[in-house]
């Protein structure tokens, strides 16, 4: 399903319930220019509200998941202008870390800059052997700006963040692995079906409970430990109002650890 021009929302047949982000921009190694953001957006706003996605897959082909924000696009901005610029930026990819399902990042070929901030994103990344990952932006002179500054550092740390953003370089996927910054490392040739396996273990679980899980832990790391803790007392009692809740305890209680069959 066409979203526009450089992304489209993709069900693989052996998975009908993970749909698939499919970044196309091959040209410019998927570069996010102001369109390309713009879909993601639209794509991401879609994925979350289709109740038959129980899952999803960020891809961007063999070659690049995404070198990054469109460098030729941004090079004469004004300083007004890359302030509503960078907030479309960041508000995109916003919208993918707000997606209330599990997300997968298959990462083959590069993932730089806005690249590698949109793989933040995802719950969690697979990459290829060749992958490379990056904040490259301080070799032009700037610093990350659609995240990297705020959630590299979430997951990696701020010593791995500042040493990452500090030189810009490409870390490889075996590094990536070692700090946390990918999952799973996979030849290159199976990055997609290993992202997809990734989603699909997914597609089965209690939707509204896996969400909650979600938006507690994403919550809950951005404030202190007794308001996390609220957040959990909140998400935790509110699914006793779910058919998901009745249908798995009462399977337990008949049937025995792991037996439930969600809707
Ligand atoms: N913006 C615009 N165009 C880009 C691009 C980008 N981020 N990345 C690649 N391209 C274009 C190249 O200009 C080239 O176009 P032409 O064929 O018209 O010359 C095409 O994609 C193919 O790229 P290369 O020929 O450079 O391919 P390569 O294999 O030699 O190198 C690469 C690949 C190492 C990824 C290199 O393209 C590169 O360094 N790209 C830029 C990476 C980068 O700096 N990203 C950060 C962008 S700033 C940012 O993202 C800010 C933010 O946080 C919001």
């Amino acid at each position: 399903e066409l979203v526009g021009e450089f992304v489209r929302v993709e069900t693989d047949p052996d998975h009908p319930a993970v749909a698939v982000v499919r970044i196309d921009r091959p040209k410019a190694l998927n570069a996010l220019n102001g369109q390309v953001t713009g879909e993601i957006a639209v794509a991401a706003t879609r994925v979350a509200a289709d109740a038959s996605v129980r899952a999803v897959v960020l891809y961007g082909g063999e070659r690049a998941f995404v070198a990054g924000a469109d460098i030729k696009e941004m090079a004469e901005l004004t300083h007004a202008q890359m302030l509503e610029y960078s907030r479309a930026l960041q508000n995109a990819l916003t919208s993918v870390a707000r997606i209330p399902k599990p997300v997968v990042a298959a990462i083959s070929g590069y993932a730089l800059g806005g690249g590698c901030e949109l793989a933040l994103c995802a719950d969690f990344r697979v990459a290829g052997e060749k992958a490379r990952l990056g904040q490259p932006e301080i070799q032009l002179g700037v610093i990350p700006g659609a995240g990297g500054t705020q959630r590299l550092p979430r997951l990696v740390g701020p010593s791995r963040a500042k040493e990452m953003v500090f030189s810009g370089r490409h870390v490889r996927a075996e590094e990536a692995l070692r700090i946390g910054l990918v999952d799973e490392v996979v030849p290159d040739a199976e990055v997609y079906s290993a992202g997809m396996a990734m989603a699909a273990r997914y597609t089965d679980g209690p939707a509204v409970a896996l969400a909650a899980a979600k938006e507690a832990v994403d919550r809950g790391l951005e404030t202190d430990l007794d308001t996390g803790l609220e957040i959990e007392r909140l998400q935790f009692s509110g699914l006793f109002a779910t058919e998901d809740q009745k249908t798995g305890m009462r399977s337990f209680i008949e049937h025995g650890p792991g037996k439930a069959t969600f809707q």
